[in-house]
């Protein structure tokens, strides 16, 4: 077996973070295309479980406003170092280094090691972007990754606590805040909403026939989190 299959045997949720950056190619967000086409994504295979285009919709919808609202929240932050953990494989390092952010990817090493030359090569301000493999669950891991990098930092957390124990979960937010009281910032998530903002978008693109598309979402999601 090789280290590749290996890794990703014992890290299935990284396969989440390609389905998303899938919906995102199919949402337009600027810079997906580019990222899906570098990985030689194939979004049949990623998206197979999602049973009809309405449901891609759907979850393209959400990956979407989520996304972009993400974007905004940041900005809005007014903090000039962008820490995104985990950051997957989204694009949003190059819409961060565009607006004059820096940028700090944290992911596992499996993510971190296919997006960093593909993002070195999209991003127009390389040298303002940075990637770490870390262990959200290992505070060691965070503050090596951090090691040059001056606070405030706002941190965003998107589409990954929900695949934690309740214990990993603690020990990730204790994390967070150590970071935050060492160099100030703010942390940033929706994690705690997913599951309504999946059943409020549904619901509103497909009234009665939402409940069937979720969980047609749902059995896709669980395949990728064991
Ligand atoms: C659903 S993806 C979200 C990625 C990205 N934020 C997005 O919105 O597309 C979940 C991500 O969590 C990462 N992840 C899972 N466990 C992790 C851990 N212990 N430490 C750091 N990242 C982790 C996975 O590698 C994957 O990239």
């Amino acid at each position: 077996m090789s280290v590749k299959s290996m890794q990703a045997r014992v890290n299935p949720v990284y396969l989440t973070a390609k389905t998303a950056v899938c919906l995102m190619e199919r949402a337009k967000i600027p810079g997906a295309e580019e990222i899906a086409c570098a990985l030689a994504l194939d979004d049949k295979a990623l998206l197979q479980n999602m049973k009809d285009e309405e449901t891609i919709l759907g979850n393209a919808l959400v990956v979407e406003a989520k996304y972009r609202t993400m974007c905004r929240l940041i900005e809005a932050s007014g903090i000039m170092t962008s820490v995104d953990l985990p950051c997957g494989y989204t694009p949003k390092a190059i819409y961060m280094t565009e607006h004059g952010r820096k940028f700090v990817g944290l992911d596992l090493p499996i993510v971190i090691q296919e997006i960093e030359p593909i993002i070195r090569q999209l991003a127009g301000q390389a040298e303002n972007v940075t990637f770490y493999g870390v262990d959200a669950t290992n505070y060691s891991s965070l503050k090596a990754a951090l090691y040059d990098v001056s606070g405030p930092l706002c941190i965003s957390t998107e589409g990954m606590m929900m695949y934690f124990s309740d214990d990993e979960a603690d020990t990730v937010i204790a994390n967070i805040q150590c970071l935050l009281s060492e160099y100030g910032g703010c942390w940033i998530t929706p994690d705690p909403e997913y599951a309504l903002q999946f059943c409020g978008t549904f619901q509103a693109v497909f009234g009665e026939e939402s409940l069937a598309k979720l969980m047609a979402t749902r059995d896709t999601a669980q395949g990728q989190e064991d």
